[in-house]
């Protein structure tokens, strides 16, 4: 039998921001089936008391904890609620994010600002507060880890939103260099395009031509992190800080100078791709079609895509 103890979460006490759905969702579930006790974080009390439901039926602890990581006193409160809750603070993904699409040349402030408040200073605040709880427990110990994207690294979105992931990216390094000497790792895990609720209003064009520009073929799912999340939890990364680690099936290899072709199928199948989707549609109440699909789930990005891609396929 293969000894997994370096991976065991057993006893670890976790938060996730942005947990009710999406990548957060997938994060606090994998945590929870490593063996640690999770809080979900987020605004969206109704969807993330479910998933806190869906974790305790595997048998782990977990509680829902509503809050805006924009906001420093909801935040400071948060983390302390969580280690009272757990007895202490092991874990944090810092995962709660939006995009606010529109052209650069034209888009308000306002905008921008929510963009920052929430993908960038809400990555720090959290970081911060987790850090002065880990820094207050004995032994000192902790792993944060922040969602960035890998739009970090190539111009994907937009300003607000690619400056952000930067940020996040840069960030994590300062920090990790920081706070090395309480043993807290600080690392990032950027993913490509994952089939969350974000994307729920993209074509199915715009899937086909993900598919034809990522080397392992498929479009990512939320499942897709697992294994980078429980890396980076668990003593298996205890070495590793500071790093961004892109999950990403390849797409940013800029593979595609000749077009890509396949030997062998996708590990996963176009109907797989979109189980996790309609999972969280149905945790937001959002009807959808056969493949996932509802484009009043976010107009804008329906609009955008059509206006690039043509009527949907
Ligand atoms: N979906 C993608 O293609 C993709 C790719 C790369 C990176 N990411 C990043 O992954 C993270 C999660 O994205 P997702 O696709 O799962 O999004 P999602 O919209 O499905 O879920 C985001 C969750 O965050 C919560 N949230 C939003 N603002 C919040 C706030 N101020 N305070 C607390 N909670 C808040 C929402 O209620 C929601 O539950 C984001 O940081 C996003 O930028 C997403």
């Amino acid at each position: 039998m293969a000894d997994l103890s370096l991976f065991d979460l057993t006893g670890k006490s976790a938060l996730v921001t942005g947990a009710a759905v999406g990548i957060g969702r997938g994060c606090a579930v994998a945590l929870a089936r490593a063996g640690a006790s999770v809080a979900v974080v987020d605004l969206n009390e109704a969807a993330g008391s479910r998933t806190v439901q869906e974790i305790r039926s595997m048998g782990r602890q977990a509680i829902f904890v509503h809050c805006d990581v924009t906001k420093r006193d909801q935040v400071q409160t948060m983390v302390r609620r969580v280690a009272e809750e757990f007895g202490r603070l092991d874990l944090a993904i810092n995962n709660a994010g939006i995009a606010i699409l529109g052209a650069d040349e034209e888009i308000a402030q306002e905008a921008w600002d929510k963009v920052i408040a929430v993908n960038l200073t809400g990555v720090f605040l959290c970081a911060q507060a987790e850090a002065q709880q880990m820094t207050r427990q004995t032994p000192t110990d902790g792993k944060i880890i922040n969602i960035a994207s890998m739009s970090a690294t190539i111009a994907n979105c937009n300003a607000s939103y690619d400056a952000s992931k930067a940020g996040v990216v840069h960030m994590t390094k300062t920090l990790a260099a920081e706070w090395g000497r309480f043993n807290i790792n600080v690392n990032c895990i950027s993913p490509s395009y994952v089939l969350s609720s974000m994307h729920a209003s993209t074509p199915l064009a715009v899937r086909q031509r993900i598919r034809e520009l990522t080397p392992l073929g498929h479009v990512e799912r939320t499942e897709d992190l697992h294994g980078a999340v429980i890396f980076l939890a668990s003593a298996a990364s205890n070495y590793v800080t500071g790093h961004d680690l892109m999950v990403d099936g390849g797409h940013t290899l800029n593979a595609w100078l000749t077009p890509l072709s396949r030997s062998v199928p996708p590990r996963v199948s176009p109907a797989e791709e979109v189980i996790g989707l309609k999972h969280d549609l149905d945790l937001l109440g959002f009807t959808y079609d056969s493949d996932g699909i509802n484009p009043s789930v976010h107009p804008e990005i329906a609009g955008a895509f059509q206006a690039a891609f043509g009527k949907r396929t």
